[in-house]
Parts: C-alpha cells; sequence; structure tokens
C-alpha cells in the first residue's frame, strides 16, 4: 500500500498510475515471481510485467461514483500441488489488500474528475470571454452587408420585369442571407450583444410550453418524458422567448443524444433565491475532451446536417446575460445532466 500511494503522489496522470500500480503489485504478493496483474478501466487494459493468466485469481471492482468502472485481478500461475496443498495460494491479507488497493483507486479516479472538471470550468470562462469578443466584432462587421443583401433581393424579387430564372436566382440568395442571417443572431447571443427584455414570468407555464411541443416527438422516438416541476410555480425575471430556447436546445440535444430511446427528464426545485432547471439523459454522453468544449460556437460532432453547434454557445449567452449559472454532468454511455440555475424574481 506504501508503494501504491508512493506511485499515486509521484504520477501525472491516471494511465501512469494504472500503468505503476499494475507493475508494482506482484511484489506485494507471497510469490512475486509468480504472481501477475490486470487492470480493466472503461476500454483500457493495463497488465504487469510478463503477465500470465491463470485459474488462481482474486479481483475487486473500481468504482466510480458508485458504479463499477473497472475490475482490479491478480493472477498467480505454476504453484506445484505441493505447494499450493502445504500454503493456501491467497493469504486472507492478500484479498484484504486488492481490496483496498482497488478503493484507492476509486478514490483517485473520483477526485481526478473532479479536478479536471474544475480545470475546465476555469479554463472555459477565460476562452469563452475572448471567443465572445471575436464573434462580437465579426457579427458587428456582417450585420450590415448581410441586411443590405437581404434587402436588395427581396427588393429586386418585387420587379415585375424578372424573368422566372432570374427569380430563381434571387430566391437563392434571399435563402442564403437569411441562412447567414439566422447565425450571426445565433453568434449575437452568444456574445450577449442580443440582450432580451425581462419580464416577470411563471417558469413551470413556459416549461409546459417546451412539453407541449416535444411530447408526440418523444413518443415517436422511443423517449419516456418525465416530468417534475415544483409545486411552488417559481417566478422569474426573463425573456421568455430566450428561455424558452435555452430549455428547446437543451431537449433537442438530449433527444439528439437518444438515437435508440430512453428517458428524458424535465425538472425544476426552487429554493429560496434561484430555481433550477433541469434536463437529464439517458443518452451517449460525453468525454471530458468533448465537455470541455460543448460552449464554442461552431463546436459539433454531429453530421453537417444535424448541427451546427451553436446551440449551447446560445445557451451560455443567454445563461451569461440572465446572471445565471450552467452546470453539467456526463460521461460517455452513462447519459448527461444539465442544470440551469436563475435567480428568483424578488416578489
Ligand atoms: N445531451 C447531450 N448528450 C451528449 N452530447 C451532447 C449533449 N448536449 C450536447 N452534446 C455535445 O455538445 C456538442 C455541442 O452541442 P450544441 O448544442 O452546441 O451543438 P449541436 O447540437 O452539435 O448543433 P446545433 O445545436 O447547432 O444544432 C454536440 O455536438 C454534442 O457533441
Ligand atoms: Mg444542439
Amino acid at each position: 500500500m506504501y508503494n501504491v500511494a508512493k506511485i499515486i503522489t509521484a504520477a501525472k496522470g491516471l494511465n501512469e498510475i494504472f500503468t505503476d500500480v499494475a507493475d508494482i503489485i506482484p511484489s506485494g504478493w507471497q510469490w512475486p515471481e509468480k504472481t501477475s496483474c490486470r487492470i480493466y478501466f472503461d476500454d483500457e487494459i493495463y497488465l504487469s510485467t510478463n503477465f500470465k493468466e491463470s485459474i488462481f485469481k482474486q479481483s475487486s471492482s473500481i468504482l466510480v461514483n458508485d458504479k463499477p468502472r473497472g475490475k482490479l485481478e491478480i493472477f498467480v500461475s505454476s504453484i506445484s500441488s505441493k505447494t499450493s496443498k502445504s500454503k493456501e495460494i491467497f493469504l486472507k491479507e492478500e484479498q484484504k489488500l486488492v481490496d483496498s488497493i482497488a478503493r484507492t483507486l476509486s478514490t483517485l479516479i473520483n477526485a481526478h474528475h473532479e479536478k479536471n472538471q474544475l480545470n475546465a470550468q476555469l479554463l472555459h470562462a477565460d476562452r469563452l470571454s475572448t471567443i465572445g469578443q471575436l464573434a462580437a466584432g465579426i457579427t458587428h462587421e456582417l450585420s450590415e452587408p448581410i441586411g443590405n443583401i437581404l434587402g436588395f433581393a427581396q427588393l429586386v424579387l418585387g420587379s415585375k420585369t424578372l424573368s422566372p430564372e432570374n427569380k430563381n436566382d434571387i430566391y437563392k440568395i434571399e435563402k442564403a442571407a437569411l441562412y447567414a442571417r439566422g447565425i450571426i443572431k445565433k453568434l449575437m447571443t452568444f456574445a450577449r450583444q442580443d440582450l432580451g427584455q425581462g419580464k416577470m414570468l411563471d417558469l413551470n407555464t413556459l416549461l409546459n410550453d417546451v412539453v407541449f411541443l416535444f411530447e408526440s416527438r418523444c413518443e415517436k422516438e422511443g423517449i419516456v418524458l418525465k416530468i417534475k416541476f415544483d409545486k411552488k410555480s417559481p417566478k422569474i425575471i426573463a425573456d421568455g422567448g430566450q428561455i424558452q430556447q435555452v430549455v428547446v436546445n437543451l431537449v433537442v440535444n438530449a433527444i439528439q443524444a437518444m438515437p435508440d430511446g430512453g428517458e428524458l427528464l424535465l425538472q425544476s426545485v426552487v429554493n429560496q433565491k434561484e430555481v433550477m432547471i433541469m434536463v437529464k439523459d439517458t443518452g451517449i454522453g460525453m468525454s471530458t475532451d468533448t465537455l470541455q468544449k460543448i460552449f464554442l460556437p461552431f463546436f459539433t460532432t454531429k453530421d453537417i446536417n444535424e448541427g451546427t453547434g451553436l446551440g449551447l454557445a446560445v445557451v451560455y449567452g443567454i445563461i451569461q446575460s440572465h446572471k445565471g449559472k450552467i452546470n453539467v454532468h456526463s460521461f460517455p454511455g452513462e447519459g448527461s445532466t444539465f442544470e440551469i440555475i436563475l435567480p428568483l424574481a424578488n416578489l
């Protein structure tokens, strides 16, 4: 255990820890040369040097957030029957040791995840504000020319002397300009240049409107929609259209993350000062790498026709301008939870 602790303090990443721990474990067992170790974690396998599998085996699960994510296994090979009769193949203390090393690894992984999420959040705030400035500049410069293209295209479309072919071409210009204007609008929201209008709103009514929009789509796609709204009927001062867009974007992402169906929970919880809107799915989940990028404009893992990567950038901009907070929890294969926290209206 002392050597395991030493590895953990010295190592930089989880990979290095698993590799070194697998290698050091045999030296702590009664027959070091005949002992091998194997660690499974997610899709990775770590083996001690000269690994040999055998029928004599001990194992213990590696749990993360109380769910099994891996296994620690010890094997003892080529024991003569004489030796194995005279001695226990595994000592009682050795089983305790496997369990205790597996527990230490579990604690370490939990701490590692928390630290990563914290680092990602700090990095994020900085990077997003720089990108926000860039986006603000771009939207400022492009709004006017795009507005002109659209305006003149619509003017020409009104002309009576236009040939059908030309009309068709101008329609294409209008369509492309409308698309570009839509993107600019989303970028403006991300850069918080599209400040909404605050009004007193009843959150549950707003959430019910979103449910109404998605009920039949969920049913068609084999998704069970669960609703738990706080009975206190929270009131917030906010732009209703924008908050609705936040919830819609989160719900669309959740549905897209469950191509084979699943469960979608939409919940509101109120305390003295704040309200939390939670959108939780049982879909594909996200890796730490993806999680670090989700609020960046144009970051998407979806096909070209399926996503532009602006949904969460818009969510981010809106929540920032409403002085709210966003928390995200997700693991690959375990689904995702988005929590939006907004201040309650002072009644
Ligand atoms: N509920 C979720 N489950 C799994 N991955 C998610 C979820 N929500 C977001 N993501 C990941 O975050 C990325 C960015 O999401 P975002 O909503 O900003 O863009 P998008 O959905 O790809 O495109 P758009 O929203 O513009 O149509 C997604 O491509 C996906 O990889
Ligand atoms: Mg989206």
